[in-house]
């Protein structure tokens, strides 16, 4: 059976160019994962009662700080971080006084797991560390993960890097190999997610959520974590993402939860925005998220000049053209719920929309994933493109990224066309994104992961740039 499965995936993977119409493969919401070539390792063993596991680490602006999070079985208030610059660990500096608390799913187990956060002291620039994660008994015996870590913080220059991806499963994950190796190469600063990990967290009593971060652990630990929120994240009012990614940096920009927030570093401001606002609860927390980015947007444009460029962060597209079926409104009622708002029936008016929140504030990019291919708009707005130039673009564009791959493989295109004239480059095989951002330009470019996750091919290559 789990040879079958394989086979079955690689065919896939080898003839993505060609497929037409979707499928699924089995490990989505509800049901049990399995192995496959893409989540192998050790990280389904035992863990001991109070071993460090589900490791992950997050930084504040300009990483100046970094606050690891992880997750122990048993209860302790002692979580120890140890750290110290690569190759010094003379130099290795320990803190205890990190947040302990207990997280309860809330399905009939109650299933509890026990997660602590532990912020290191102002961190010195372009150092590499090292670091792990202890946990102590009542008597004061500790137990430190296996691996060690590492992490960078902003270098020299005016150069900064960083890999977009979006929508990763814990089965059929094509891109966490390659995730993995990006992570460990110190080329990139920091690894964006627009939402959709798991599928889904809240699973088998929130068990699934364990298995699928100690899954990530060697992509997270090892590179700053800078994701938001998705759709798959919603069980329980978000509550799996507002304690598993406890470490983003929503206390300090001003969100009393994490499913918002934003951080500087060096020529960018990046937001991370809920998209679900529009999709789920009620009006007031729509507002709340709303009002928070505008907030947040009117502060960064006081410092435009020295940080140009402004991404907000977000799961669902304003912007896209594929669909899964007939039904699927998600290119079209969902995409105008989102830049429009929601609609009063009575009154026939939408109130709460996000693009013209961008139009405002002139946001460059809205970087996205929820459809499960690439697809990069032109400028746009209101459903116009503004320029097929991305010089001094008068609006933002939009970056969806959702290729990571998970058990629903990817969303295809329409293969005839025509296409609306925003939409600008498509493809719907697996990948990921980087980005090389200095004061004046953006590069991006979408790497298409071929055969069983070894190859590379460049698929779309795009510079923005402003004076
Ligand atoms: C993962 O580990 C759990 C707990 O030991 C076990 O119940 C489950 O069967 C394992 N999953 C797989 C696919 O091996
Ligand atoms: C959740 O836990 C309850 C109580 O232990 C159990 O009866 C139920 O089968 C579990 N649900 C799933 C989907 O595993
Ligand atoms: C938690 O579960 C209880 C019982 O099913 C339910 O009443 C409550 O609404 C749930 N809470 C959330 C935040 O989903
Ligand atoms: C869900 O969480 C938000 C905070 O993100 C809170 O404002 C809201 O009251 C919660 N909703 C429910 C039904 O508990
Ligand atoms: C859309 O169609 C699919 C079959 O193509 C069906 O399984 C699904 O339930 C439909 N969804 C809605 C919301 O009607
Ligand atoms: C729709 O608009 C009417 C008239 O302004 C208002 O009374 C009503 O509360 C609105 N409905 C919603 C769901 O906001
Ligand atoms: C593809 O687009 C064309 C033109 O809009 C339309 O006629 C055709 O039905 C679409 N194909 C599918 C499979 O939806
Ligand atoms: C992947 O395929 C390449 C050749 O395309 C092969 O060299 C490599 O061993 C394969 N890796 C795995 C894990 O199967
Ligand atoms: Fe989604």
């Amino acid at each position: 059976m789990r040879k079958a499965l394989s086979i079955f995936i690689l065919v896939l993977v080898f003839c993505n160019d060609f497929v037409f119409g979707t499928g699924q493969l089995d490990g989505g919401p509800g049901q049990l994962w399995k192995y496959d070539e893409f989540n192998g390792g050790d990280w389904n063993r035992t863990y001991g009662a109070i071993e460090p596991q589900q490791i992950h680490i997050s930084i504040s602006s300009e990483s100046e700080y970094a606050k690891v999070q992880f997750a122990t079985a048993a209860k302790t208030e002692n979580a120890i971080l140890k750290y110290w610059p690569k190759n010094e660990a003379h130099k290795t500096i320990q803190i205890k006084d990190g947040e302990n608390w207990a997280f309860v799913d809330n399905g009939t187990a109650q299933h509890t797991i026990y997660l602590h956060n532990v912020q290191t002291k102002k961190l010195k620039p372009a150092t590499v560390f090292q670091y792990q994660v202890g946990a102590a008994d009542q008597r004061g015996h500790v137990t430190w993960n296996k691996a060690t870590f590492e992490f960078h913080t902003a270098r020299k220059g005016h150069t900064v890097n960083f890999v977009a991806t979006a929508d990763i499963g814990l089965v059929n994950a094509v891109a966490v190999p390659v995730l993995k190796r990006l992570a460990a190469s110190h080329k990139y600063d920091f690894l964006t997610l627009s939402g959709d990990q798991a599928y889904d967290m809240a699973d088998f009593n929130g068990t699934k959520g364990d298995e699928y971060m100690r899954f990530v652990e060697s992509v997270f630990a090892n590179i700053p974590f800078m994701g938001g929120v998705g759709n798959h994240e919603s069980a329980y009012n978000f509550s799996h993402w507002k304690n598993r990614f406890n470490n983003v940096p929503y206390k300090k920009s001003g969100f009393d939860n994490p499913m918002q927030y934003s951080f500087n570093y060096k020529s960018l401001h990046i937001v991370s925005w809920s998209s679900e606002g529009n999709f789920e609860g009620s009006r007031a927390e729509m507002e709340t998220s709303l009002n928070w980015l505008e907030e947040d947007l009117k502060e960064a444009n006081k410092h435009r000049e020295k940080r140009p460029w402004v991404i907000v962060l977000g799961h669902r597209p304003l912007y896209c053209t594929s669909f899964a079926a007939a039904n699927d409104t998600s290119c079209t009622a969902d995409t105008t719920t989102l830049r429009d708002g929601l609609l009063n029936t009575t009154t026939g008016v939408r109130t709460g929309g996000v693009e013209a929140i961008f139009d405002k504030y002139k946001i460059d990019m809205y970087l996205c994933g929820h459809r499960h291919n690439f697809e990069r708009t032109y400028p746009v707005m209101k459903g116009k493109v503004t320029s097929k130039s991305y010089h001094n673009a008068p609006s933002p564009f939009q970056y969806l990224v959702g290729n990571a791959g998970n058990f629903e493989l990817t969303i295809p295109f329409n293969t005839t066309g025509p296409f609306p004239d925003w939409s600008a480059a498509r493809y719907s095989g697996y990948g990921y994104s980087t980005v090389m951002a200095t004061k004046h330009q953006l590069e991006l470019t979408h790497y298409g992961i071929t055969n069983n996750g070894t190859g590379h091919k460049i698929i779309d290559h795009l510079i923005v740039t402003k004076d």
